[in-house]
């Protein structure tokens, strides 16, 4: 039994399928702060199988420990975690209080139970404007706001905890720019309110519901002067973690993995790709740079490859028409929800 803390959102949806496929079972925790309670409903449609599922908070220890004490878990993987930067500025205590107290809670408890092997959900953010490209694991890190200082903080507090019992299975996984959704059409990723991320709001712009894509920057000194990113397909970035979980059965110690395509694409080659791929126009305009956005990033996957026996197969293409896919699908439920009069969840 695998523990999937925030296994509704995004990427741990994903991830949970991908575990329920590999024969796992799954228990679920979310709060549903982010994500709502359907997606499990859609992971069993698309698994064949219903994860368990607890709706709570990760600070809430009385039910935490009653977790530990009736589903035994031999792992724990942690996606449950607030991840938008700008907001991150604006509530500091809220997101250390979730980001880092959520992680602390969680690993006390796994000590107590003697649970030991943990994956977590880090980020390329921790590489903050690297000198050099592609990146690897051991670059050095920084951070320029609180949702990227409370991964780095978190990364640190594993490091601590390994050299303090060196029992302890730590995979870190730093996630370069996680887009696409899974084949099926029926997980994506479902932001509340304003897009932040390229992806889902160049799927808003395609669908007709916001006028046009700003393209922060066009003056970079990159290949065509857009930001170049590192972008990765959300379902082999699940499958990355599948290959985690495989590789702590036979390592002790903490180790980081960069999950990436090993490939840097533009902004603008990717809105021209969604274009080419779905049929789909994409309105745009250049707009000036975006405060805090780095030139170029994109992961060396190498150490992924050689020691995970992983490595992301899906291209740019598949990536935008699994996304378009996604997007049509939320469209299609919007439509028939407005229709029936039922509420928008
Ligand atoms: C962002 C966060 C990063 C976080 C990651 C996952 C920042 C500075 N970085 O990465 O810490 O780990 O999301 O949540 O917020 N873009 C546009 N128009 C848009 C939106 C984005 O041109 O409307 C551009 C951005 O300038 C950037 C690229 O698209 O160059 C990717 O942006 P985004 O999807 O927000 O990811 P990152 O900024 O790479």
């Amino acid at each position: 039994m695998i523990l999937v803390t925030g296994g509704l959102g995004f990427i741990g949806s994903h991830a949970s399928v991908s575990l329920l496929n590999a024969g796992y079972d799954v228990l679920i925790v979310d709060d549903l702060s982010n994500s709502s309670i359907d997606v499990l409903d859609r992971i069993e449609a698309i698994a064949g199988r219903r994860p368990l599922f607890e709706q709570m908070s990760l600070l809430d220890e009385t039910r935490l420990a009653d977790i530990f004490q009736r589903h035994h878990p031999s792992a724990v993987m942690h996606f449950a975690a607030f991840k938008a930067v700008a907001e991150s500025i604006q509530t500091p205590l809220a997101y250390y209080n979730n980001n880092i107290g959520g992680t602390l809670a969680l690993l006390s408890r796994m000590q107590i139970a003697g649970v030991r092997s943990f994956v977590f959900s880090s980020s390329a953010t921790v590489y903050g404007s690297p000198a050099t490209l592609p990146i690897k694991e051991n670059f050095p890190r920084s951070a320029t706001n609180p949702y990227g200082r409370s991964k780095l903080i978190v990364e640190d507090i594993l490091t601590d905890l390994v050299a303090s019992d060196p029992s302890w299975r730590i995979a870190n996984l730093r996630y370069f720019n996680p887009v696409g959704a899974h084949e099926s059409g029926l997980l994506g990723e479902q932001p509340r309110g304003t897009p932040n991320n390229l992806m889902p709001y160049l799927l808003q712009v395609a669908a007709g519901q916001r006028a046009r894509l700003d393209v922060f920057g066009s003056d970079y000194p990159t290949k065509d002067g857009s930001c170049v990113r590192d972008f990765i397909h959300v379902v082999d970035l699940a499958e990355g973690h599948v290959a985690a979980i495989r590789y702590l059965k036979e390592h002790v110690g903490m180790t980081s993995f960069n999950l990436g395509v090993g490939r840097g694409i533009s902004v603008l080659e990717l809105c021209e790709a969604f274009e080419r791929s779905t049929g789909q126009s994409l309105p745009r305009q250049v707009a000036g740079r975006r405060a805090g956005d780095v030139a170029e990033c994109w992961a060396d996957a190498d150490k992924a490859s050689a020691e995970l026996g992983w490595q992301a197969t899906r291209g740019v293409e598949v990536m935008c028409q699994d996304a378009w896919r996604w997007q049509c699908y939320l469209d299609r439920r919007e439509d028939s929800r407005e229709t029936s009069g039922e509420p928008a969840k």
